[in-house]
């Protein structure tokens, strides 16, 4: 089963390499701090003045390429900003998170891209206003709160990107998945080869066991020698 093999560990490498976290030498400087297969850091400029969450996109950009202002897919990642601000993080009450009112769907919208598939809202009436609405996060409590995109807190900045591993070798799911589709494909591909070629020999086996003709008394219709002999008796006559 020696062809099997190479495809079968590259299945199991990219298996293992999206099971395990991101480590710190996956991160772009010590500012960044690795969970799961994401790096963040809060960035507190204290020369640039920002003035909107395009400013803050654009230092998270400038720090490290791919980053971008925070977005919070799931419950653990929550949880693990609400530490890391207990922790490392000496941070003001609110931080602002990369979310924004998309009024063309009526829907809030990460700026980078990812789905919205958790939230953490503060209970609060319904039939607010919605337009300009920016959110943030209560750094002691990790509840999310709406708030005029005016008001938004900007003394320090929450980055998020993904690590250099995910970066480089899965940079989503599609990628992952497709990746994990091609390398089937190809493993079943091989595995059927290799059954074709033993069938074929097996067939090829017992058919020239089969066989009665010797191989010796077979003729060669045209050797080489033949060619030779051909060429020099040109070459005499000539
Ligand atoms: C990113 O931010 C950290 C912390 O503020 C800083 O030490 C580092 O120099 C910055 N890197 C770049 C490339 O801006
Ligand atoms: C809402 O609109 C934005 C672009 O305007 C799009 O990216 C997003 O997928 C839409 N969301 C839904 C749920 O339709």
């Amino acid at each position: 089963m020696g062809p099997l093999s190479p495809a079968l560990s590259l299945a199991l490498g990219l298996l293992a390499a999206a099971a395990s976290p991101a480590g710190a030498d996956e991160c772009p400087s010590p500012a960044w701090i690795p969970f799961g297969s994401h790096c963040y850091a809060f960035l507190q400029e204290a020369l640039k003045k920002m003035e909107s969450i395009d400013d803050a996109r654009d230092i998270c950009k400038g720090n490290a390429s791919g980053a971008d202002i925070i977005s919070i897919n799931n419950e653990e990642e929550n949880a693990f900003i609400l530490e890391t601000f207990k922790n490392n993080w000496q941070g003001p009450d609110y931080v602002s998170l990369g979310m924004y009112f998309d009024s063309d769907n009526n829907t809030f919208q990460w700026y980078d891209k990812s789905q919205v598939k958790f939230t953490n809202w503060i209970e609060e009436e319904a039939n607010q206003e919605l337009l300009n609405t920016c959110v943030s996060m209560q750094t002691k409590s990790g509840i999310w709160k709406k708030m005029s995109c005016e008001d938004l807190p900007l003394t320090g900045i929450l980055c998020k990107k993904a690590s250099a591993y995910e970066k480089e070798y899965l940079p989503d799911h599609t990628t992952l998945t497709s990746t994990l589709v091609i390398t089937f494909t190809v493993v079943v591909t091989i595995a059927a080869a290799l059954l074709w070629f033993l069938y074929k020999r097996n067939i090829s086996r017992s058919s020239r066991a089969l066989c009665t003709m010797h191989p010796s008394t077979a003729q060669v219709p045209y050797s080489d020698e033949t060619v030779l002999v051909d060429a020099e008796e040109n070459e005499y006559i000539a």
